[in-house]
C-alpha cells in the first residue's frame, strides 16, 4: 500500500516543543493546499472516498483519531496522536476517518488544489479503478 509514516523531527526545549514542515523535505511533495478537521463528534465518520491522483500528509495536531485506509486488496488501521507523525498517503487508496477525540485536530498537507473531480464516492467505482489500474500495469 501506498502509505508511510512520517517521524518529523521535535525541536523541544524548557519553552515547548515545535515542528517544522517543509516541501519537498519532509514532506515528499510541492504543497498546494492545508486545510484541517476539528470540532467531529465522536460517533462521526468522515472520508468514504479515494483520490484518483493525490498525495497528502495528515498530522493529528491535537487529540487523536484514526484511519481505516483500503488499497482495494488490504486493509490497515492507523491511529494518529502524535503531532510529530505524519501520515502520507499516495494513489488509489479508500479512506475512512473515526474515532475522533473531542479536542482532536487533524491537518492535512496536499499537492493539489481542492477538485471534486479528483474524488471518487463509491467504493464499487473504487474498486473498478483498482482493477482498470492494475490491468495497466
Ligand atoms: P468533505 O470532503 O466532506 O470532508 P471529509 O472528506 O473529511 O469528510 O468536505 C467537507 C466540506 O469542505 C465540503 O463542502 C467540501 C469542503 N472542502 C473544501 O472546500 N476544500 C477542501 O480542501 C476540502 C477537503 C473540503
Amino acid at each position: 500500500m501506498n502509505i508511510e509514516l512520517i517521524d518529523f523531527q521535535e525541536h523541544v526545549n524548557e519553552r515547548g516543543a515545535l515542528v517544522a514542515l517543509e516541501e519537498r523535505k519532509n514532506i515528499p511533495f510541492a504543497i498546494k493546499r492545508v486545510y484541517y478537521i476539528y470540532d467531529v463528534p465522536q460517533e462521526k465518520r468522515r472520508g468514504y472516498h479515494a483520490h484518483r491522483d493525490l498525495e497528502q500528509v495528515a498530522v493529528c495536531l491535537k487529540g487523536r483519531c484514526s484511519f481505516l485506509l483500503d488499497d482495494g486488496k488490504t486493509k490497515t488501521t492507523y491511529t494518529l496522536e502524535n503531532p510529530a507523525t505524519g501520515l502520507y498517503i499516495k494513489g488509489l487508496v479508500w479512506r475512512e476517518i473515526f474515532d475522533f477525540s473531542d479536542d482532536c485536530v487533524l491537518l492535512v498537507l496536499a499537492n493539489h488544489y481542492y477538485d471534486t473531480k479528483d474524488y471518487i464516492f463509491s467504493y464499487q467505482e473504487f474498486l473498478k479503478a483498482v482493477a482498470d489500474d492494475t490491468s495497466a500495469c
